[in-house]
């Protein structure tokens, strides 16, 4: 298998770590139609989401598993390891994208590609994604890979549009996840997108998620929970004009939320 056809939506879920909500948001979001649910190691809640999986009214293999190995178990050994206590708390056989989360702490481009390349040989995951990579890094990476890249996952909205990357991606043939489709938050006050909103009378939070799915293999994976998970389902049906995406081209606020000091691009 190596190309991976990614829904032009999914469900995030970090900081949903209560077991019940994140289970029953899950569930509630594949009913709706969602088919792409991202976790991580790093969310503590790789357990509640294949809860919610399992009690959805929806076939798994109909479901895109995405999670990420944690920065700190990246080396070779661990990474191995690791992924397969994900699997467990999951209850599945397979995810069907794992991701390196960072390029940071215990990643060792070597050690941890052999690791994932091995891992997807081994059936523990269909595709291979990278997560947090600068351009280079990126070079570096599909060099050293059997498998191919089949998703890059980073920040990415209105305020944030990685124009580098998202080339990047289409040069390359992969999926730019974008992470943060709403800025955690801090998007939906900004006023041109608030212009734009009241323009096509709706939330700015279907702005920043229009803006997504106008944009060549982006593929906005927004965090919710109660009504917000149908209303971000509902933004596909929204479609911005040739001069909203222009204007959000030319804005000249740009504003990178999460932005760790260790983060590659820091450095
Ligand atoms: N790879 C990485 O390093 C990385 C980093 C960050 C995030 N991620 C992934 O990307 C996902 C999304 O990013 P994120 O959680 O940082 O931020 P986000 O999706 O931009 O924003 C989530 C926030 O927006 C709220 N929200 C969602 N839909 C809304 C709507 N329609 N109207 C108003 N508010 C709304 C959510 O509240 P409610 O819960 O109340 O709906 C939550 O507070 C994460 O959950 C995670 O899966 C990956």
């Amino acid at each position: 298998m190596t190309e991976l056809d990614l829904p032009a939506l999914g469900l995030g879920t970090s900081a949903n770590d209560d077991f019940e909500e994140c289970a029953e948001t899950v569930k509630a979001a594949l009913e709706l139609g969602y088919r792409h649910v991202d976790t991580a190691q790093m969310y503590d809640n790789e357990a509640a989401v294949g809860e919610g999986i399992r009690r959805a009214d929806v076939a798994r293999e109909d479901v895109v598993v995405a999670t990420k190995v944690h920065p700190d178990n990246l080396a070779y050994d661990d990474a191995k390891r690791t992924a397969r206590e994900s699997l467990e708390r999951l209850g599945l056989d397979s995810v069907d994208l794992l991701y390196v989360h960072w390029p940071t702490s215990a990643y060792d481009p070597e050690g941890t590609l052999r690791a994932m390349d091995e891992l997807r040989e081994a059936g523990l995951c269909d595709h291979v994604g990278l997560s947090n990579f600068t351009p280079d890094l990126l070079d570096e990476a599909r060099g050293i890979l059997d498998s191919p890249v089949v998703a890059h996952q980073v920040e990415c909205h209105p305020l944030f549009p990685q124009e580098e990357l998202r080339a990047y991606a289409v040069e390359h043939g992969h999926s730019l996840v974008g992470y943060s489709p709403l800025g955690r938050g801090e998007a939906l006050d900004d006023p041109l997108l608030t212009e734009i909103a009241e323009k096509h009378e709706t939330s700015t939070a279907a702005v920043c998620l229009a803006w997504a799915f106008a944009q060549e293999a982006l593929v906005p994976i927004p965090k919710a929970t109660g009504d917000h998970v149908r209303a971000n389902f509902d933004a596909q049906e929204l479609e911005l004009d040739e001069e909203d995406l222009e204007r959000i081209a030319e804005y000249d606020v740009r504003e990178r939320v999460i932005d760790p000091d260790s983060a590659a691009w820091n450095r």
